[in-house]
């Protein structure tokens, strides 16, 4: 009787030693001690401490990872809003350097889906859990102002769905528009903060004017999203630090990033990822991203999986993001809408991309959003 009284005894000593252990394990990895992990989220933030992020290796960088995680529950919850999106057209009148549906790649099969098609691919998301459609094409659509419109109207009256736009560069009065007919959001990537690239890269538009869409569209009460790609050719650590200190400037609603991938049949085919010998730092970014934004909405976005088959979401969804994307667009376009290779999903329809995520989002112990999931910015400060 007393060696089994003197057992349970030693047993639940070493049960308090191990939880205090792991105390303090858990208080190493969130970076309680650390100068460079104070909170952030109010005041100015310096580019050197985002480059100091940036830099981070071994020890650091699994805090890194770990804080992002944490500012991302703490701020944004555990839930994974889906948010189900539909290239429409891939019809483009520019001709951005590193972009697959340039104007001038003549060996894109060009096409623009009708209204009655992109309602009968919107009608599903409801069943599917997908709370917001977003419909994207290149620039200048298929589909004039008007029609867009319509579109829109025709969701809204139809669904319960948020409806977030992504066509380019609009004027004042086409956003407006769009607004009275029920669009709730934008995305419109600034791309690099980087004026000198910005224009090297886009010969059709230049960076005030891009930025100036995102200011009249926050003006117009459009919650707003936008981002950049990681490493472009020419890009520096420096610049990285830039675009993500840029994003907390424009407090964005919904900010965007992934990585640059060379499209062969554009002029840069041939330039490789400024990163490309460096691919972790594709991660450390939206961790960095989201310390520096923390009420922020960040998707986990298609090109992590193009460069990490099958797993890139997945991390990036434990290192900072809560939203995931799947592609809705039907199956027999979306070969003709590759921004760059290595796309995934090409040959799955809606309905296997929407149950892949479900899992995929399970499989990290988080849970579907339910709701549009709005901007949190926008019933925190601009709303209320
Ligand atoms: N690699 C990665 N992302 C790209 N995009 C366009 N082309 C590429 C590419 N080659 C991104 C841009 C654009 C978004 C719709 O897709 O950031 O804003
Ligand atoms: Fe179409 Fe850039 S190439 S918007």
């Amino acid at each position: 009787m007393l060696t089994r009284v003197k057992m349970f005894f030693i047993i639940l000593r070493e049960i308090i030693i191990l939880s205090v252990m792991y105390g303090f394990y858990v208080l190493y990895l969130t970076g309680m001690n650390d100068q460079n992990d104070r909170p952030i989220e109010e005041g100015a933030i310096s580019k050197d401490t985002v480059i100091e992020l940036l830099k981070s290796e071994g020890d650091d960088l699994e805090r890194l990872y770990a804080r992002a995680d944490g500012v991302r529950a703490e701020h944004m919850g555990d839930e994974v809003y889906v948010r189900g999106i539909i290239e429409f057209s891939n019809l483009c009148a520019n001709d951005c350097l590193y972009c697959g549906i340039r104007a001038s790649n003549l060996l894109v099969n060009r096409y623009t889906m009708g209204i009655d098609e992109i309602m009968g691919t919107v009608r599903s998301f409801e069943r599917t859990g997908q709370t917001t459609a977003v419909l994207q094409s290149g620039e200048t659509p298929g589909l004039d102002d008007e029609e867009i419109g319509r579109l829109i109207r025709a969701i809204k009256y139809e669904t319960s769905l948020a409806v977030t736009l992504s066509v380019g560069n609009r004027s004042r009065e086409v956003y407006r528009f769009w607004k009275e007919c029920g669009m709730d959001r934008y995305l419109i990537r600034f791309e690099t903060s980087d004026r000198q690239l910005f224009a090297r890269l886009h010969p059709d538009c230049s960076f005030d004017e891009r930025i100036g869409c995102l200011h009249i569209l926050k003006e117009l009460g459009v919650q707003a999203g936008s981002g950049f790609m990681i490493g472009l050719p020419g890009e520096r650590l420096e610049t990285l630090a830039d675009n993500i200190l840029l994003c907390r400037e424009l407090d964005l609603d919904m900010i965007g990033i992934g990585p640059y991938i060379p499209h062969p049949d554009t002029p840069l085919g041939n330039e490789p990822n400024a990163y490309a010998d460096n691919e972790e730092i594709f991660y450390k970014a939206v961790s960095a991203l989201r310390i520096v934004n923390p009420d922020a909405h960040i998707p986990a976005t298609t090109a992590f999986d193009a460069v990490f088959p099958g797993i890139g979401r997945n991390l990036v969804l434990t290192r900072g993001a809560n939203i995931f994307m799947p592609n809705n667009t039907p199956i027999e376009h979306r070969k003709d809408y590759l921004l760059y290779p290595g796309k995934p999903c090409i040959d799955e329809n809606a309905d296997q991309c929407v149950a892949c995520v479900m899992m995929r989002i399970e499989s990290i112990g988080r849970t579907m959003g339910t709701g549009p999931g709005h901007s949190l910015k926008k019933y925190n400060k601009r709303i209320q």
